[in-house]
Order: C-alpha cells, then structure tokens, then sequence
C-alpha cells in the first residue's frame, strides 16, 4: 500500500494541533467529542498533546460504507453523549469528505445546547466537499483519494495502521478476497 502520510508526520501534526487547540481554548474547560469508530487514534493523541482542562465524550455516526469506497445513509447514535450544556465543543473526526456526516454532527451536537460548536479533522478532501461548512482544525488537505489507516477503515480494516495509506484499486481487490474473522 502506498504510504500517503508517515507516522512521524502525523505524530507531529498531531501535537502542532494539540497547541493551536491548547492556545484557543486557554484557560476554558473544552469537550472533545470523538466520532466513533475512525476518530480513536486521532483522539488518542490529541488529547495527550492538548493541555486545557478537558472532557473526552464520544458520539457514534456511519453512512453506512461497508465494502464500498462511496458514502450511503447516514445514521447517528447520539445515546453515549454526556451533557454538554454550557460547554465548548470540538467534534473530532478522522476525515472530513463529503461533509455530510460533519453538519449532521453539528445538528445533533446543538440539540444539546453547547455554548460553542468546532469542528476538527485529521484530513479533509478539499475537492469532495458537499456542503456549506469548512472544518475549524484540520491536519492535512489530501487529494480524492480513498485511504486507511490511524482510525480510517475499509470494511472494517485497517484501523489500526500506524500511518494514512492509499487503497488503490489493486489494494481494494486484494482486501476484499480475504477471509473476514469474527
Ligand atoms: P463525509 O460524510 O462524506 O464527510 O464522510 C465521512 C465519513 O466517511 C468519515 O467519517 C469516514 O468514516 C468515511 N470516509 C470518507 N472518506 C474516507 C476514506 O478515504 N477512507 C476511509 N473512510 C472514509
Ligand atoms: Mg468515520
């Protein structure tokens, strides 16, 4: 698989954003709330490199992907969210596409009366967005390319990759032949 973003790259993207995020929000208790399951890792590390007082919550959404490399229907499970009135959010996500999965999050995230709502993204696909919105915090512009790994999945795989790797065709094939467990 073609290696589109190494782990020392990331790694220090990652805490660069960390004190952006530490600076802008100095000395006010901040919320992230990481989307389930691709924001995990990214999550991971943030927090670690972030130094405000902070929450972590989690909210779940899928659009229902599955072996496909093109969104479907998205559906949000808001039932692990805390209360998040009064407070400063950040909704952290590994990929910001289309856009339509990150302004359903912000609908979701208003209903429980944050007094303010951000947005950040590992990546952003900046030829693919869809929709009126532009994430806040962003670790790389990436070209329309479907890729995987540090929280980013095709069927459910890959995950767990220490670095952000394109899936070309030929990769595609090869993931989709294999035995699923579990
Ligand atoms: P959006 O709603 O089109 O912005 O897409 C959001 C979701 O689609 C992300 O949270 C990812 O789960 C998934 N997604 C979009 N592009 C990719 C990709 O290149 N690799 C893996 N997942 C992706
Ligand atoms: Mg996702």
């Amino acid at each position: 698989m073609r290696v589109l973003l190494s782990e020392s790259e990331i790694s220090e993207r990652v805490k660069a954003l960390g004190r952006q995020l530490s600076d802008e929000y100095s000395g006010r208790p901040l919320t992230i709330l990481g989307v389930l399951t691709g924001s995990i890792v990214l999550l991971a590390d943030l927090i670690r490199a972030t130094s405000v007082p902070l929450r972590v919550a989690l909210i779940q959404a899928a659009s229902y992907r599955g072996a496909e490399t093109t969104p479907g229907r998205l559906t949000i499970n808001q039932s692990l969210v805390p209360d998040l009135r009064g407070r400063d959010v950040v909704i952290l996500d590994d990929i910001f596409d289309t856009g339509n999965t990150m302004v359903g999050l912000y609908q979701a995230v208003r209903g429980f009366q944050p007094a303010s709502v951000r947005s950040a993204v590992l990546l952003w696909k900046t030829a693919r967005t869809e929709v009126d919105l532009e994430p806040d915090y962003f670790g790389f512009r990436i070209p329309d390319e479907f890729v995987v790994g540090y929280g980013l999945d095709f069927n459910d795989d890959f995950r767990h990759l220490p670095y952000v790797g394109v899936m070309e065709d030929e990769d595609l094939k090869h993931a989709l032949a294999k035995p699923q467990d579990g």
